[in-house]
């Protein structure tokens, strides 16, 4: 008798996609899409099916300013490749004329310079970033809207052969390579959905509101047609996965607030034989979150805020001796011209003010 044929569930991930997946998501707040993407193509790879002779996965993230599609890509590097600069970040508007090319391919011999410069993206350059875990390199090309026609050359070659040739003629195989490019296309557009009649000025002023889907929906749309605009069909089509990352409203942005204020914390415990400890009151949350967030910018100045209130005074106070290890320092929210206020309790005593040099 023939056995029965079970139904087989394609939804369901393996175990190391999840784990990735889940990894992405406690880094990375509310892009849930654009790490489904990433886990999608990870787990093809994983099974040994990704197509030959082509990078193991190409995306293509698009969105507002400060929404995490480059900390995406370091969250992925630091998941997979044990921490961020294993990534290998090519920031497009340094390589506008041939001669900032050689920095990344190197000049043909009997040029001048030609020993002189290492270029960036060679065959060890890329190995050396793998791990034996993970046996991938990443590769970002950062702003590609601004990318000269060189580099726009040199990366539809890595994207349809997975090769790359150097100036000496060596070769570069990206087969073992994900390669992700991030744009700002559309950002006018966008800004312009979010707030609408909103002026520049007026936009820094702003508190991010929730985003409802249907503007979500406008945002990813405008996102997509920049990119078809500016980018010829043949290049588009090269690019497995377009993702429009969304546009942050509060509740993500608190979230985001908690990560860094952790990264913070960890900081403070490795690198003190004896660390102290922090909290912030909510009226010092809300300070920080309107210092480092706005709709326009998303949370691109967050981490400066909190190392110019937060990070720097807290130095200041262990480097004049009013704070020190196994010390609880409660932070406040004064309007006044220090807008944050530090309170020691040292052991079993009531909270002290601190002062901080202006
Ligand atoms: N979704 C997010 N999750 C976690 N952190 C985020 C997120 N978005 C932004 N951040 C924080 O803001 C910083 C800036 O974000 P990021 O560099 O990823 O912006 P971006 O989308 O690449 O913007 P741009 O288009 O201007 O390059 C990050 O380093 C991180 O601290
Ligand atoms: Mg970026």
């Amino acid at each position: 008798m023939a056995k029965a044929a079970v139904r087989l569930d394609p939804t369901r991930t393996g175990r190391a996609a999840a784990t990735l997946a889940e990894d992405l998501r406690s880094r990375v707040v509310g892009q849930d899409e654009a790490i489904r993407q990433v886990v999608d193509v990870y787990q093809t790879y994983l099974a040994g099916l990704s197509a030959p002779g082509r990078p193991v996965g190409s995306f293509l993230f698009l969105g507002p300013t400060g929404s995490g599609k480059t900390r995406l890509v370091e969250a992925v590097a630091e998941s997979l490749a044990g921490g961020a600069a294993a990534a290998i970040k090519i920031d497009c508007t340094e390589f506008q004329h041939s001669h900032e090319i050689s920095k990344l391919i190197g000049s043909p011999p009997g040029y001048l310079g030609h020993r002189e410069t290492q270029p960036l993206l060679t065959q060890e350059a890329l190995d050396k970033r793998r791990t034996s875990a993970v046996k991938l390199s990443f590769v970002l090309f950062d702003e590609i809207e601004k990318a000269s026609d060189a580099l726009w050359n040199l990366l539809l070659g890595i994207l349809d052969k997975a090769t790359l040739t150097l100036g000496d003629n060596r070769r570069v195989d990206f087969s073992r390579a994900a390669i992700f490019m991030t744009g700002n296309l559309g950002a006018a557009e966008m800004s312009a959905i979010l707030q609408p009649g909103m002026g520049f000025a007026a936009a820094g002023t702003q508190r991010a509101a929730a985003v409802d889907a249907g503007l979500e929906a406008k945002i990813s749309r405008a996102g997509v047609e920049a990119a078809r605009r500016r980018f010829t069909a043949e290049f588009m089509n090269r690019i497995d996965k377009t993702v429009v990352f969304k546009p942050l409203g509060e509740a993500e942005l608190n979230l985001i607030l908690d990560l860094e204020l952790e990264i913070v914390r960890r900081r403070i415990l490795d690198s003190s034989a004896a660390p102290f400890a922090f909290s912030l009151t909510q009226p010092a949350r809300e300070f920080l979150l309107r210092e480092g967030t706005d709709p326009r910018y998303g949370a691109r100045h967050l981490k400066r805020a909190i190392d110019r209130h937060l990070v720097s005074p807290l130095s200041s106070l262990i480097a004049s001796g009013q704070a020190h290890g196994g010390d609880r320092i409660s932070i406040d929210f004064d309007a006044g011209t220090a807008p944050l206020l530090f309170f020691r309790t040292p052991r079993g005593l009531p909270e002290a003010g601190l002062s901080v040099a202006a």
